[in-house]
């Protein structure tokens, strides 16, 4: 689904490119730009609420059950978490209110929508706790060793290269530290509603996968409010 904000990214950047080039030799806007420009404003800002409607509404399991997720992901006080494909932030916030002052969250995204978007929540909310981090399709660009807790909620199946994207978490997680993964569960063969139609592989798959990384399975607890998705959780082995 974050095909489409590509795809309109696109559209914004084809507007609001009109008013570059042909811009005014002394740099004045002509009124036609200027219309341009703040319809591309307003329709960035009406997507990023499409966004916040589809991901933060009570018939999400994600957004409903995010306290016992939360609670789940047993971050502490002074910890640096991860959240990979991070959204609108959803559990950004919640996670920099977890770990305080003494803790930070580096919230990645390849959308820089996103980005702006949880920069503005961190702000209204007062806190600088959080870093937005713009990775690639291939890599969170994250420091080496520099978080305690990688987190991926409902975007394992979207990665392009998923070996390349998990070798790049693999560095950025400290050893001992733990990775967790949170996705629609699927059994081959199902027919499936709409919503999941474009998850591909099943918990089992995604095990074997994260594994061959590296990461080592832990345990799969239960949350409550999750029944169409599961929660995994994996430790980088602490060094030899
Ligand atoms: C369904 S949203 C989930 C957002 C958030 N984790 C949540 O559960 O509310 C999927 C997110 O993954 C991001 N994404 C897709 N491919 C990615 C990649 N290779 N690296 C980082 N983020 C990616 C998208 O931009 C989008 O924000």
């Amino acid at each position: 689904m974050f095909r489409r904000a590509q795809i309109f990214l696109a559209m914004v950047l084809v507007v609001a490119g009109c008013s570059g080039p042909g811009g005014d030799a002394d740099g004045g806007e002509r009124p036609s730009e200027a219309a341009g420009a703040a319809s591309a404003a307003d329709a960035e800002e009406e997507n990023l609420d499409v966004w916040l409607e589809r991901l933060e509404v009570g018939s999400r399991e994600l957004y409903s059950a995010r306290d016992a997720v939360v609670e789940a992901v047993g971050l502490k006080e002074g910890d640096w978490v991860a959240d990979i494909g991070a959204g609108t932030g959803l559990y950004t916030v919640l996670f920099a209110e977890r770990v305080g002052a003494s803790g930070r969250v580096l919230a990645e995204d390849i959308e820089p929508l996103f980005l702006d978007l949880i920069n503005q929540r961190a702000a209204d909310l007062n806190v600088d706790n959080v870093t937005a981090v713009l990775g690639r399709e291939d890599d969170v660009t994250l420091p080496k060793s520099s978080v305690d807790v990688v987190f991926i909620a409902d975007t394992y199946h979207y990665f392009e290269d998923r070996e390349a994207v998990m070798r790049s978490i693999y560095e950025a997680l400290k050893p001992g530290g733990s990775l967790i993964l949170v996705e629609f569960d699927i059994t081959p063969g199902e027919q499936r509603a709409d919503y999941k139609s474009h998850v591909r592989f099943g918990k089992a798959g995604v095990i074997s996968e994260v594994e061959f990384i590296g990461f080592k399975f832990s345990d799969a607890p239960v949350v409550v409010g999750l029944d169409e998705n599961y929660f995994i959780r994996f430790v980088k082995p602490a060094a030899p």
